[in-house]
């Protein structure tokens, strides 16, 4: 079998794609690092004294794991050195990180959330790191402002995420499709295994934390319901499935379509979900991979972030399955 490495793929692609640098290329590759480094970690989470909390609670309100915390500092430490970008914004850090004058920096800003579904680690069930990357405004320069960083999705030049399941995958676009990568840990290359994925343009998979159904408003109901009801293509019941990890739900819907959702509730009016750091990286994959990503109203890549941390309802998949949310979404806002 001819084997592709992620490396032959990025400066095959480099030659293909006008912002695609030879800085560009080396931000991706120290992504990828950090990623094969917390994978590591991750794969002896058990037999070291990192499982469980640090007894910290973040930015969001959340407790922070030993995990996310390694996860943030791996991430920090490589990319603040790649020498391509200007200032990051982490799940786990309340302000934008911005490149001290001690490194080389670049037009580029990186968006991650270190560690995702990270309450998921102490069970044993798959995690990830998802990130989002943007270039700052042309024609600006000097120390990077907020307003830099509050882009739209739609200005991603790269989005992609590394799953740490029973083989580590990183899952990646930089605007020409979406193309599936297999650590090899033996070697410790990621290998071309998933070129071209596309999302199928109906599912047979809804997944959604149905546990907080009663803090659902009418919509949310209606359209968790369709899915009870409907028919798939083949006639049959849609299968429901939830990890509770975005990544790893995220990447089942990639591989066999259907919708993921996240809805807003009574208790998180807003969803749970960050807008840049887990909804926009993963609504720019869906895009590039002929789904779709909405907010029940909006398209996810047309919001503006009004802060770093905002966050979003989701609903993410397969094309039809997302208009149909869409659909009864815009019918109870009519009526509203
Ligand atoms: P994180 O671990 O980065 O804080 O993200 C957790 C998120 C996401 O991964 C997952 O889909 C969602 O939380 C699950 O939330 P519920 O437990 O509310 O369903
Ligand atoms: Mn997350
Ligand atoms: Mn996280």
């Amino acid at each position: 079998m001819a084997e592709v490495t992620v490396t032959e793929h990025l400066l095959f692609h480099q030659k293909q794609t006008p912002h695609a640098t030879g800085k560009f290329t080396g931000l991706l590759y120290d992504l990828i690092l950090s990623g094969k480094t917390i994978s590591r970690r991750i794969n002896k989470a058990g037999l070291l004294d990192i499982l469980g909390g640090t007894g910290e609670v973040n930015v969001q309100g959340e407790n922070v794991q030993k995990l996310d915390d390694i996860a943030n500092r791996i991430m920090i430490y490589r990319m603040e050195r790649s020498g391509a970008i200007c200032a990051m914004s982490s799940e786990e850090e309340a302000s934008l990180i911005r490149v001290g004058p001690e490194f080389p920096r670049g037009d580029y800003i990186l968006i991650f959330d270190p560690l995702d579904g990270s309450s998921n680690i102490d069970v044993n069930v798959n995690v990830g790191t998802i990130f989002s990357i943007h270039r700052r405004p042309e024609g600006r320069s000097g120390e990077v402002t907020l307003d830099e960083v509050l882009q739209p999705g739609r200005n991603q030049v790269a989005a992609g995420y590394i799953l740490y399941g029973p083989s580590t995958m990183l899952v990646l676009s930089t605007g020409q499709g979406v193309h599936g990568f297999t650590l090899d840990p033996g070697v410790g290359e990621f290998l071309l295994s998933h070129p071209d994925m596309t999302i199928p343009e109906q599912g047979k998979i809804y997944s959604v934390n149905e546990g907080y159904s009663r803090y659902w408003d009418a919509a949310t109901e209606e359209a968790v319901d369709w899915f009870h009801h409907c028919e798939t293509k083949d006639g049959g019941a849609y299968s429901a499935r939830y990890v509770g990890s975005l990544v790893a739900d995220f990447h089942r819907t990639l591989i066999y379509g259907g919708i993921y959702m996240y809805p807003a509730d009574t208790r998180k009016p807003k969803g749970k979900l960050r807008l840049m750091c887990e909804a926009s990286p993963l609504a720019f994959l869906a895009e590039q991979a002929g789904g779709k990503a909405s907010n029940g109203r909006e398209r996810i890549l047309d919001i503006y972030p009004d802060k770093l941390h905002c966050r979003t309802p989701l609903f993410i998949g397969s094309k039809k399955d997302v208009e149909t949310v869409e659909n009864i979404f815009a019918r109870h806002n009519k009526q509203a």
